[in-house]
């Protein structure tokens, strides 16, 4: 099966397309409040600050800014806060002169200015250390800067968009984050609703994103049916669009609608305390075998739902795996599942009687 942190990686490799916008917005108030916003907001130059929760589709949303705005034909430059540690992040954003620092080679224009003429976006702004806040906090009210080891000021002339999942007004008050920075990035903001907040727009995502990954994937998954949508209407979604993207991944991915089980599964197993672990006699918890039960009992499962999905075709179970056939196999016998498909007994003969079959052995 695709796993969570499968799915992750195909969707990291191949970034998704944008989606259109009717699929972006879909009909719900929430959402079209939000288009009416950005129709506004989009060709003032004036910052903006995207808010919502991790999943919700914020970058997606700065990219659509972009798109709608004056600096459309300029490139889309994204910072990536946090991935970037303190002391390299300054220079990325700077930019620095031949010489600055050690290992300083050449000249190297900051993210600032290859944003030039197009948007720079700042994602999840809140993790910027206080000497950064400071000096954004200068670009953006004199719009200059200068690159690191230099004199010359800089103008910077790039639509500056920035988003976070955190409270800003939380992190000011516990002196994370300042208070005059806020204020200039927060000129206009946008607050995208959680999934559960705009349900009316599931079947248009839903049947999206099966297309995408349909495309992607090479696959040719049908429309998810009533009874799966009925489901995905009425979950919680606490990832958000990034968690429907997941599943519908896995859906598209094992061609069955095993996958959305899997995931409610998945999403009982992550409750805390729902795995009881055991307690040694002498009152020790041995973290170590734990993690061994864990890892066995979801290989277990994840090994037993792919294998059902695929009519018990262990090849192609491990390629979906990426596990070697024989390592497969070898996973299979130590998980204490069958080697074929269970026979199912089904009364088809006309005295009722009941008889076996075992379609796996044609396919295996
Ligand atoms: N309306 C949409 N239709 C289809 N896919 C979407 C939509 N909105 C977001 N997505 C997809 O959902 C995923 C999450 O979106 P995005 O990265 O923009 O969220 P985010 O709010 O920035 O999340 P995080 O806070 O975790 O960074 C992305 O893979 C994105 O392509
Ligand atoms: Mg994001």
């Amino acid at each position: 099966m695709a796993s969570t942190a499968e799915a992750r990686a195909l969707l990291q490799t191949h970034p998704v397309e944008l989606p259109p916008e009717h699929v972006y917005f879909g009909p719900s108030e929430t959402m079209q409040a939000v288009r009416q916003r950005i129709d506004r907001a989009a060709g003032l130059n004036v910052p903006i600050l995207v808010l919502g929760e991790s999943g919700t589709g914020k970058e997606v949303l700065a990219r659509l800014i972009h798109d709608r705005s004056p600096w459309r034909d300029g490139p889309f430059v994204k910072v990536n806060c946090p991935a970037i540690p303190g002391s390299l992040l300054e220079s990325e954003l700077f930019g620095f002169q031949k010489g600055a620092f050690t290992g300083a080679d050449a000249a190297k224009p900051g993210r600032m200015e290859t944003a030039h003429g197009g948007t720079l976006f700042l994602d999840e702004i809140a993790e910027l250390d206080a000497s950064l806040q400071a000096k954004l906090l200068h670009v953006l009210q004199d719009g200059y800067f200068t690159r690191i080891g230099d004199h010359e000021e800089r103008r910077m002339d790039a639509r500056v968009i920035c988003a976070t999942n955190r409270v800003l007004a939380k992190e000011i008050a516990n002196g994370g984050f300042r208070a005059d920075l806020f204020y200039r990035i927060n000129v206009i903001s946008i607050t995208l609703p959680p999934l559960r907040d705009r349900r009316e727009d599931i079947p248009y995502l839903v049947e999206h994103l099966r297309e995408q990954f349909n495309r992607r994937f090479k696959r040719e998954a049908g429309p998810v049916s009533k009874e799966i949508l009925h489901l995905l209407h009425h979950r919680e979604w606490p990832g958000n669009i990034r968690e429907l993207e997941n599943c519908m991944a896995r859906y598209v991915i094992l061609g069955s609608e095993e996958a959305f089980h899997a995931d409610r599964h998945q999403n009982q197993e992550k409750k805390p305390l729902s795995f009881a672990f055991e307690v040694n006699e002498d009152g020790k918890i041995p973290l170590k075998r734990i993690a061994q039960q864990v890892t066995r009992r979801m290989e277990h499962d994840v090994i037993l739902k792919v294998l059902q999905a695929n009519q018990w075709n262990r090849r192609k179970a491990a390629e979906i795996l990426k596990i070697s056939y024989r390592a497969l196999l070898y996973k299979v016998r130590q998980a204490g599942l069958p080697a074929k498909r269970p026979l199912r007994k089904v009364a088809d003969s006309e005295d009722g009687d009941m008889v076996t079959v075992d379609k796996s052995s044609l396919l295996d």
